[in-house]
């Protein structure tokens, strides 16, 4: 299975993902995650990619391209993968298309989570993610046992840098802009499901599932 889990920053893309993997055994390929563990190993994409993500602007597209084309020729994703937060750019999907077609496959599903810009602030600057295994939490919504601790492993949690007001501000702005285009692009190829994302996480997670179940 060949998804494409698309909404604008903190819709739920990373919480909703957790689960969609484990439910279909497949790969989570998250740019903004690999972005993070590279600017965290110091590498050269990560310092590239550190000065956009601290301004809340989108990293450009050729670097972003570069490693989801390196990502989906990995083995492990011959069974299907979850991409999250990518393609985020009309040049991004037609790269995707291309790619996919170089494999010889087809997407199956693209879908969005949709949810309001005040609320996604509220979601954002409450958020709290494992600095191990990555699980996102929220101070009101979905809070840890333990205030400042993973449930799944007891590491401490913390907040992302970009998760600041000031910034998640801008973030919003510019993916609100490109996300209009983006589906309209997939909705033009027939393909786009759109899912109410301001509802219980299982709520929104059990219709993604049934959506994928067919
Ligand atoms: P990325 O890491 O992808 O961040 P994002 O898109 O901004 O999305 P988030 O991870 O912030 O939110 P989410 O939708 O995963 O929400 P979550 O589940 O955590 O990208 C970071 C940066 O990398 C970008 O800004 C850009 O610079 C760069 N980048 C990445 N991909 C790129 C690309 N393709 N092109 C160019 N640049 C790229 O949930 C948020 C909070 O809400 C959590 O606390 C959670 O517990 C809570 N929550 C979730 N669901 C619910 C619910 N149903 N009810 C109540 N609370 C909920």
């Amino acid at each position: 299975m060949n998804i494409i889990l698309m909404g604008l920053p903190g819709a739920g893309k990373g919480t909703q993902a957790e689960r969609i993997v484990e439910t279909f055994n497949i790969p989570h390929i998250s740019t903004g995650d690999m972005f993070r563990a590279a600017i965290k190993n110091e590498t050269e994409l990560g310092k590239k990619a550190k000065s956009f993500m601290d301004q809340g602007n989108l990293v450009p597209d050729e670097i972003t391209i570069g490693i989801v084309r390196e990502r989906l020729s990995k083995e492990d994703c011959a069974k299907g993968f979850l991409l999250d937060g990518f393609p985020r750019t009309v040049p991004q999907a037609e790269a995707l298309s291309s790619m996919l077609k170089e494999l010889g496959r087809e997407l199956d599903h693209v879908i969005n989570i949709d949810v309001h810009r005040d609320l996604l602030i509220e979601r954002l600057t409450g958020r709290w993610i494992c600095s191990t295994c990555g699980a996102s939490y929220h101070t009101v919504f979905n809070p840890p046992k333990v205030e400042g601790i993973c449930d799944k492993d007891g590491s401490k949690l913390f907040q992302r840098d970009d998760d600041k007001e000031e910034v998640v501000a801008q973030r919003l702005d510019v993916n609100i802009s490109q996300a209009k285009l983006l589906m309209d692009y997939y909705s033009n190829e027939g393909i786009l499901r759109t899912i109410n994302g301001e509802r219980e996480i299982q709520e929104v997670f059990e219709d993604i599932a049934a959506l994928l179940r067919g």
